[in-house]
């Protein structure tokens, strides 16, 4: 069952939204070389508590941390550590944050320093394809048009989409229904209603899709060791089209 939120829930969605954004933008301003992606944590923390939030991914399903912090070949569920940030990464971000019973996630990737070109463009198209996606978020569209537009801009673009990670609904729980892949024919699954609640979440491999996941049981890396991106916003499907909850 897709639950579709009043204004009154929206708002609180947003609240943490508001704080999973301002988190992210912390994060970008300390992300440097030489920073470890352990001390990114703490900020994380610190930050999500001083605004009232509560960090959402401690201990969801045993996963150790605040926040993901994957580098380069990590696709998502990088846990942070203590290696630092040197010139030439690409580091996604990914932060959820609880406030009274509403859960709001979004991701982003940031380049360190001086980046190759291929890592510009792939978290160039990486975005695109998020906000591509969003923009199908809208009543008289259905879920798999999200899907379909993602896959279709990412392709076109020679890059590949990840199969084995999926966006979400959210709201009274960090994942809630639907699955939203990152691929797939248009015009498919439930249509979209006013109230709906999505995090979207496209994460593409400069390679092939495929993934692994390593020793820790979180790490996922691309099977080629190739880049990965991600970005990810937390919506709502508002009448006259979508409303983006983590907005900077
Ligand atoms: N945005 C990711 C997701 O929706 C983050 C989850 S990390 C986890 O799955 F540690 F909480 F699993
Ligand atoms: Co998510």
């Amino acid at each position: 069952m897709i639950i579709r939120r009043s204004d009154e829930e929206i708002s609180e969605i947003r609240s943490a939204g508001k704080i999973v954004a301002l988190t992210l933008e912390k994060l970008k301003k300390y992300a440097k070389a030489g920073t470890t992606t352990k001390e990114l944590e703490e900020i994380a923390s610190d930050e999500i508590l001083m605004h009232g939030g509560q960090a959402a991914f401690k201990n969801y399903k045993g996963y150790p941390a605040n926040i993901c912090t994957s580098l380069n070949e990590v696709v998502v569920h990088g846990i942070p550590s203590d290696r630092s940030l040197k010139e030439g990464d690409i580091l996604s971000i990914d932060v959820g944050v609880k406030v009274k019973n509403f859960y709001a996630d979004a991701a982003i990737t940031i380049g360190i320093g001086r980046i190759s070109d291929t890592a510009k463009t792939l978290m160039k198209v990486t975005e695109e394809a998020l906000y591509r996606g969003i923009e199908n978020a809208r009543p008289g569209k259905r879920l798999s048009d999200i899907s379909a537009s993602i896959q279709t801009f990412v392709e076109s673009n020679g890059f590949s989409v990840v199969r084995a990670f999926v966006g979400h609904g959210i709201g009274e729980k960090i994942h809630e229904e639907p699955e939203i892949p990152n691929f797939g024919a248009p015009d498919k699954g439930p249509s979209l209603e006013p109230g709906v609640i999505l995090a979207i979440e496209p994460m593409v491999n400069a390679g092939t899709f495929e993934v692994e996941i390593l020793e820790d049981g979180w790490t996922a890396v691309t099977k080629d060791r190739t880049l990965s991106a991600h970005f990810e916003h937390t919506i709502a499907v508002r009448e006259n089209g979508p409303e983006i909850l983590t907005a900077a």
